[in-house]
């Protein structure tokens, strides 16, 4: 079936114009005025924005934390990111002992249920040199990422010897490193002393991984990428002095690129100490507001590339059952960790979020253009993760992920708008001023309104092949 969309405002990365947009099938086969096309469903746009889908570089899904499980699936969250304008993410598969292809097999079968489309990177974190033999491997089987830890000493981390000797191979494979940077060694300190001490409330899990240690390993990865001469994309950049780093290295050729998050823009550590503080518990804590400053003027001026969310959602109450599929089941939250900030588990939702806050909060407000937020919801992501111009495009031959985004929609957002399956949203009760109203994935609709016509089982994995420098 043929779609044609008119009189629309066409939004990318680089222009901003009035033209029609024809669909065929899954793709988008023509832009201009005055289109026709026999026998095409018409939608009538005008005083409509069209912006190509969302692309979130960032998500966890199903991902077992401490004593539970993050509490959207690869169903429950590629519904919340469509109505959020998101039509692909990128989640993060758990290497387990028994290697590469053997970890990649468990995460497909977790996303057969996928509603959007989706790709993975490979959480490194293992490193051995047969295991490095092997990464070359992930390439065949469309996975182009690799992501390290400099901290979570015992767990994830690698050394940095082997986070440099997997840059070397990702080098040599058209592969992309993606580093978690904060100082393990100080925060395992901290952590002790602080328990030591008898200090459980959730404040102190931003207090024990100071702001320092994410900008000492944000420069350390960034001269280990410059003698790798490699490329690194630094993940949910969070502090100000992060942000420096990343322009000092730029500025010196190296090809390091980096991420921010809305939570990181919007929040500061001072909600930690409110009585609901555990549900802002995520890793790398929330900073200071001279820090969402920082991070805001390094979107405005380029030095950042990508706006992702992290998303990583908990209940904050998991003892109280839900209804899925027919069934009641609890997924335990936040309340875990009651009694000791350690065991709270980290993460907090976004995956529908990303697109409504930034577009209010962000382009209504002056602080990024339209095109800006395009380029960093949408098009860059899909570059630098090889995906581009399949995805994060508004050009002939590109998929048909399109959203319809209704710029004069007032509404007061949170948790009855949110499809995240959790029970708060960081942005209960904040007014939005623009909003998604029709969302294509691949020419078919999948949101219309408040009305939800994906389906289990109609996302496909992406393989993905080497991206771009930005
Ligand atoms: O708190 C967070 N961000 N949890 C997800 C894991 C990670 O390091 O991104
Ligand atoms: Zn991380
Ligand atoms: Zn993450």
């Amino acid at each position: 079936m043929n779609t044609l969309i008119k009189h629309g405002t066409l939004v990318t990365a680089s222009e901003t114009f009035e033209s029609d947009i024809l669909i065929e099938d899954e793709k988008i086969i023509r832009i201009g005025l005055n289109l026709e096309a026999d026998s095409a469903q018409v939608i009538d746009a005008s005083g409509k924005l069209i912006l190509p889908g969302g692309v979130d570089p960032h998500v966890h899904l199903d991902l077992p934390m401490f004593d539970t499980v993050s509490s959207d699936d690869h169903y429950t969250g590629h519904k919340a990111a469509a109505f959020g304008g998101t039509t692909t993410v990128m989640d993060f598969v758990v290497l387990e002992d028994k290697g590469f292809q053997h970890s990649v097999n468990l995460w497909m079968k977790k996303a057969e249920k996928a509603a959007i489309d989706y790709s993975f990177h490979m959480n490194l974190t293992q490193f051995s040199e047969k295991l490095a033999k092997e990464i070359p491997s992930l390439m065949d089987m469309g996975i182009q990422t690799l992501k390290v830890f400099t901290a979570y000493n015992g767990r994830l981390r690698l050394a940095d010897g082997d986070i440099f000797k997997a840059m070397q191979v990702a080098k040599d494979s058209g592969m992309l490193v993606m580093a978690h940077c904060e100082n393990g060694d100080v925060i395992e300190t901290l952590v002790q002393q602080a328990l030591a001490d008898g200090h459980t409330d959730p404040i102190w899990h931003a207090w024990t991984r100071p702001n320092w240690g994410a900008v000492d390993a944000t420069l350390r990865v960034a001269g280990m990428a410059a003698d790798a001469d490699s490329s690194v994309y630094i993940v949910h950049m969070n502090t100000g002095g992060e942000v420096d780093m990343l322009k000092y290295a730029r500025e010196r050729g190296v090809k390091v690129m980096g991420e921010t998050c809305p939570q990181y823009l919007f929040f500061t550590e001072d909600v930690l100490s409110r009585d609901d503080g555990a549900k802002w518990i995520c890793s790398p804590p929330l900073r200071t507001e001279m820090d969402n400053a920082r991070l805001w003027q390094g979107l405005r001026d380029g030095t950042l590339q990508t706006i992702g969310t992290d998303h990583c959602p908990f209940f904050l109450d998991g003892t109280q059952p839900i209804i899925y599929e027919n069934m009641e089941i609890s997924i335990p939250g936040k309340e875990l960790g009651k009694y000791n900030f350690t065991k709270i588990p980290n993460g907090l939702p976004g995956i529908q979020d990303r697109m409504p806050i930034m577009w209010t909060y962000g382009v209504k407000t002056g602080n990024i253009t339209a095109n800006q937020f395009v380029a960093y919801t949408s098009t860059n992501p899909a570059k630098i993760f090889g995906l581009y111009p399949r995805k994060g495009a508004l050009i002939p031959g590109a998929d048909a992920d399109i959203v319809i985004w209704d710029p004069e929609k007032v509404l007061k957002y949170g948790t009855a708008y949110s499809h995240q399956r959790t029970d708060y949203n960081l942005y209960e009760g904040w007014e939005l001023a623009g909003y998604p109203e029709k969302v294509f994935l691949r020419g078919k609709l999948i949101v219309d309104g408040e009305q939800w016509l994906g389906k289990s089982g109609n996302g496909q994995f992406l393989k993905r092949s080497e991206g771009e420098v930005l």
